[in-house]
């Protein structure tokens, strides 16, 4: 025990230690991770030590992810509540498949499920896996989109798999995120083989370029985009679809959380009458690594993709299987910490994270616009494209700014411009982050003239 005290004891020193140190990881700690290859250890080593090696050689050689002024990618900060289910959730090492094996964890994600769906206003009978992020919820919404729109053509995918299967139309936006595109290429359905249709501006499907669908078909959407945070046109998009035919799926790994505020749900308007929705809650929702959120109206059709029996495994009793719903058998329990967030935040602490966010986003518009420099995007939620002139220069001031180490951002090109994003997804960022890392970004773009 005096092995967890210690640990837990390193663990809150490192998660102070954020506050005041450089985001980026020091060139010289990454340097010392060639200290590790050593040979196998022939023999045991004290546990003791072998935590204190982590923390020595580990801790100084991590991005700042979990701090207040990342802004690389879209990565969320974990709220302590959520560090905290997440050690009991290990302790207690259930394997979340059954629901007569595990019935404490598997009731915590039937809990979810429901908080989940009525935070989100989703349709309150969708089925919900617990997945690793929106990689794989995307690949298992999918996977029912597949069973649902062949059993429709009388093909039955799960025994029959794709070999002579009736060809499904794949229709995804030309800004669609490229992990949805591995998702669909992991299903048998190409990550070429698609009907891309072309978008506006800020990365939207454009309505009047959608093709005429003919059936079996799927509909990819996206609820925010990686780069601009701008949402597809549901209602001009999904009414149509669906009257065809077709399977609705909604990728909205960070964008779908915007339904949880009532300022910023009318952006996701409309979503409601998908088929199938993916998200992270590793994201917005602020839980640990990994966890990620599978929503399916037809929970016939992702139980029919999923679920298996075997005479060793409990039978199925009249609760929810966790199994039924997720690719893997054996899994953690990750409702623990979605369940430990929405309890701890509430409706209302939830909207305000997410608000808070987005508002703080928008402050990192202004205060770069007005030194100056060219916001790309339409800043509609967390997420800023700022340009510093010319490409070489950008990527010089992002170079500059991550070598400081106040805040951390990345580079993309964005509608053919290269440019610095910003993502504000943590609950640990306050307003004083934003100014200090704002003061940041302009003293190295000031230094780069
Ligand atoms: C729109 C979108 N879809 C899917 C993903 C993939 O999410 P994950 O890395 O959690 O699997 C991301 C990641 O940023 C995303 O922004």
């Amino acid at each position: 025990m005096q092995l967890l005290e210690d640990a837990s004891r390193r663990a809150m020193a490192y998660l102070e230690s954020l506050e005041s140190r450089a985001v980026r990881p020091h060139p010289d700690a990454v340097a010392r991770l060639d200290r590790l290859e050593v040979p196998v250890p022939q023999h045991p080593t004290p546990d003791a030590e072998v935590i204190a090696q982590l923390d020595e050689f580990i801790s100084p050689a991590t991005m700042g992810m979990a701090g207040p002024r990342f802004f690389g990618f879209v990565i969320g900060g974990s709220l302590p509540v959520t560090v905290a289910a997440n050690w009991m959730a290990t302790a207690w090492d259930q394997n979340v498949g059954y629901d007569a094996a595990t019935p404490g964890a598997a009731r915590i994600e039937e809990v979810s499920r429901r908080w989940l769906l009525e935070l989100l206003d989703l349709p309150r009978d969708c089925a919900l896996g617990f997945v690793t992020g929106a990689t794989v919820a995307n690949f298992t919404a999918l996977a029912a989109a597949r069973n649902a729109v062949l059993r429709r053509a009388g093909w039955n995918v799960e025994a029959d798999g794709l070999f002579g299967a009736p060809p499904i139309q794949v229709v995804v936006g030309e800004e669609c995120h490229p992990t949805l595109l591995k998702s669909l290429g992991m299903l048998g359905l190409g990550r070429s083989r698609l009907t891309r249709v072309p978008v506006d501006s800020q990365g939207r499907m454009r309505a009047d370029k959608l093709p005429k669908l003919s059936s079996p078909t799927i509909l990819c959407l996206q609820a925010g985009n990686v780069n601009s945070g701008a949402f597809d046109p549901f209602p001009e998009l999904i009414a149509g679809a669906r009257d065809a035919g077709a399977w609705v799926h909604v990728d909205g790994a960070f964008g779908l959380w915007a339904r949880a505020s009532k300022l910023l749900a009318p952006l996701a308007r409309g979503l409601e009458l998908a088929d199938s929705w993916a998200t992270d809650a590793h994201k917005w929702l602020n839980v640990p690594y990994d966890s990620g959120l599978a929503f399916v109206r037809d929970a016939q059709a992702l139980r029919s993709s999923m679920a298996i029996t075997a005479e060793y495994l409990p039978d199925q009793g009249a609760r929810r299987n966790p199994s039924d719903f997720t690719p893997e058998l054996s899994r953690r329990a990750r409702g623990v910490e979605v369940y430990a967030v929405l309890h701890s935040l509430g409706a209302s602490g939830l909207s305000l994270l997410i608000e808070r966010n987005c508002a703080q986003a928008r402050r990192f518009a202004e205060g770069l616009k007005a030194a100056g420099f060219e916001i790309l995007n339409d800043v509609v939620l967390n997420q800023v494209v700022v340009s510093f002139g010319d490409a070489e220069r950008t990527r010089r001031v992002i170079e500059a700014i991550q070598e400081d180490g106040t805040c951390w951002a990345g580079v993309t090109v964005w509608q053919g411009k290269t440019g610095m994003r910003i993502s504000v997804s943590s609950w640990a960022t306050d307003d004083e982050d934003v100014e200090h890392s704002l003061a940041a970004m302009l003293r190295c773009a000031k230094a780069t003239e």
